[in-house]
């Protein structure tokens, strides 16, 4: 049995949608929008439709060559004119997975020595398991669509046949792994 969770663009659409109203809800007016790519690019995109602000791309690198984790994640990318674009702004930071928490935490702590207003973070996904890491205690707001077993997830970005996917994403008939 096919144990992935298959999600397909209008899904995450629909659920950045969500997100953007309950970000609003919440209170938390962003100035700009941080991206963690590659994963969290399309959802950012999406993101810019409801919450019209300019989005930096961050790279950020935690597996090396073989698929094992480094020691601790490395910047790939990074913001031009930092001080500038992040000290004293209201950042809102958004991946598409919270999963070890590692990148996510590494890429926080980097950000807040920028000494920002705030940061919230938005993730699509959330995984329920143990974190191999915490996030700052200054981050308050977190936003994530959906709370998910640890299991892995199948974006539409990587599928190398979309209809494929949406296909494996209405039923259990998963046909790709
Ligand atoms: P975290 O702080 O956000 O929890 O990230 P973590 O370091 O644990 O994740 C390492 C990489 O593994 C990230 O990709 C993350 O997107 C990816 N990942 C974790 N779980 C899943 C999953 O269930 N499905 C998919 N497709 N990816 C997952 P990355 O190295 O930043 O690469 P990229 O794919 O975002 O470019
Ligand atoms: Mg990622």
């Amino acid at each position: 049995m096919d144990t992935k969770i298959y999600v397909t663009y209008n899904k995450i659409h629909e659920a950045v949608k969500r997100l953007a109203a309950q970000v609003e809800d919440s209170g938390f007016n962003p100035d700009v929008i941080v991206a963690i790519g590659s994963g969290g690019f399309i959802p950012a995109r999406i993101l810019r439709t409801f919450i019209n602000r300019p989005i930096f791309a961050v790279g950020i690198s935690y597996y090396g060559t073989g698929d094992i984790p480094m020691e601790t994640p490395q910047k790939i990318q990074w913001i031009d004119e930092v001080q500038q674009k992040l000290t004293g702004k209201r950042i809102l930071l958004i991946d598409e997975v919270d999963d070890t928490r590692v990148t996510l935490k590494y890429c926080l702590e980097e950000l807040l020595s920028h000494e920002p207003e705030e940061i919230a973070v938005l993730v699509i996904h959330n995984k329920k398991k143990k974190k191999q890491a915490e996030f700052p205690p200054q981050i308050t707001r977190y936003f994530a669509a959906f709370h998910v077993e640890d299991r892995w997830i199948r974006y539409p970005w990587d599928a190398p046949d979309i209809q494929d996917h949406d296909r494996c994403a209405e039923g259990s008939s998963a046909q790709y792994t």
